[in-house]
């Protein structure tokens, strides 16, 4: 009787030593798989904040780049006349047809806003090519002469 007992004592300590093994060991591994979430999770904070920054920045230099460059393709004929033609077209110097003289631009007027572009873009006898502007691009010059056309009228 006595053996029996101590029989099923033996059987209910290694019982209660596997349990506790097994309580132990879900002790044991529940805060490092929680300790590795959190690591996960500081990780994508992490980057969700590094994100939105490099976005924005990039489309902040995209939209200051191309903000400049139409900002410097677009000067207008009177601003261009003004400070790159106004010196040989107002007085007339070597011959230059004057701004606003229909009598001056008579015998050119025909040849069209299309040649008469190109010829300026080229040059022409004492007109240098693109009349000195030569950061101007065509269609600045174009713009230009027809300023200067529109003055005849
Ligand atoms: C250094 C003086 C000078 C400057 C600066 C100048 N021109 Fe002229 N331009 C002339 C002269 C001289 C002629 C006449 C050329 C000829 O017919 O032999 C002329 C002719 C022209 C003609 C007529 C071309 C043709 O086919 O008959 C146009 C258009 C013209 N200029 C546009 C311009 C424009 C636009 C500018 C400014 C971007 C300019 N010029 C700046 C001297 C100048």
């Amino acid at each position: 009787m006595s053996q029996g007992t101590s029989g099923s004592t033996k059987l209910m300590l290694i019982v209660w030593a596997l349990a506790m093994i097994f309580i132990g060991f879900k002790a044991l591994n529940a805060p490092s798989s929680d300790s590795s979430h959190s690591e996960t999770m500081v990780d994508n904070t992490v980057l969700e904040r590094i994100k939105p920054v490099g976005e924005v920045r990039i489309d902040n230099n995209t939209q200051v780049a191309s903000a400049e460059s139409v900002e410097t393709e677009e000067r207008s004929g009177e601003e261009i006349y003004n400070s790159k033609c106004a010196g040989c077209h107002t007085s007339g110097v070597m011959g230059a047809p004057k701004y606003a003289s229909l009598e001056d631009w008579a015998p050119r007027v025909d040849l069209g806003l299309e040649k008469l572009t190109l010829s300026a873009i080229a040059g022409k006898g004492g007109m240098p090519a693109r009349g000195t502007c030569m950061d101007c691009s065509d269609n600045e010059i174009k713009v230009t002469v027809q300023y200067i056309l529109d003055s005849l009228e």
